[in-house]
């Protein structure tokens, strides 16, 4: 597994025109990395990480995600390769509040075609990882946000992703709920998974292995 972009450029449609967010911007990602993304708020920390989770385009550039050209994916090769190959962890979870924490899990594996015994089953493995044995047919609603989090590791984990995305994972949660967050995704990076995490905590950034810190579109 490795990302791979040069020179990405990104100006959206209605935006304030001449002011591209993303300005030209490379790096590389390796497997089993932990990269935390930084910058102050509009630096593009977002928008670059859509296109690295493959749920936007750039408007020029290249991207190379596990050795294939984004740019040349049709919208359905996009999806299959981020629903097999993506796990995502937003700031406000988004997980569906009518099913419970099983079924949310349970989504990316029905989207995947697993057969219904097989994804219960590891769906409630994975809930029991991130500390939610006994919380299986709880709906969000009455999950703490740190638990509705750890509910959203598990359903990224559901498809046995090759990277983690998480844009600001903990911008919602309390001090010892995020520490809890963090904890986690720093253990499964142990265990090799590739991390991406935007953050504005600089001690989360402190500890991941690299930084990759924005300014106006721009890596520092
Ligand atoms: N859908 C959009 N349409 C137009 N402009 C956008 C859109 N999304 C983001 N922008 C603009 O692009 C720039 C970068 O936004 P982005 O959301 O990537 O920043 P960010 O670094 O994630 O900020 P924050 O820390 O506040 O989340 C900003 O100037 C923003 O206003
Ligand atoms: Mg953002």
């Amino acid at each position: 597994m490795k990302i791979s972009c040069s020179n990405l450029v990104k100006t959206y449609e209605g935006g304030k025109s001449g002011w591209p967010a993303l300005r030209g911007v490379s790096f590389d990602i390796h497997k089993g990395e932990f990269v935390a993304v930084t910058g102050p708020s509009g630096c593009g920390k977002s928008t670059l990480l859509n296109i690295i989770g493959l749920l936007d385009e750039p408007s020029s550039g290249k991207y190379e995600f596990d050795g294939r050209n984004v740019l040349a994916m049709s919208d359905g090769e996009r999806s299959d390769a981020r629903r097999d190959s993506i796990g995502f962890v937003f700031q406000s979870f988004h997980l569906l509040n009518r099913l419970s924490s099983l079924e949310n899990v349970c989504l990316p594996m029905r989207y995947a075609g697993v057969d219904a015994a097989e994804m219960k089953k590891r769906a409630s493995g994975l809930l029991h990882k991130v500390g939610l044995k006994g919380k299986e047919r709880k709906t969000p609603l009455e999950l703490s946000g740190g638990e509705r989090q750890r509910v959203a590791i598990a359903r990224a984990l559901a498809n046995s992703p090759k990277v983690i995305l998480a844009d600001e994972p903990t911008g919602n949660l309390d001090s010892v709920s995020s520490r809890d967050i963090v904890d986690m995704l720093f253990a499964l990076n142990a265990e090799g998974m590739t991390v991406v995490l935007v953050t504005h905590d600089r001690e989360i950034s402190a500890r991941a292995g690299r930084n990759i810190r924005l300014r106006d579109g721009r890596i520092e």
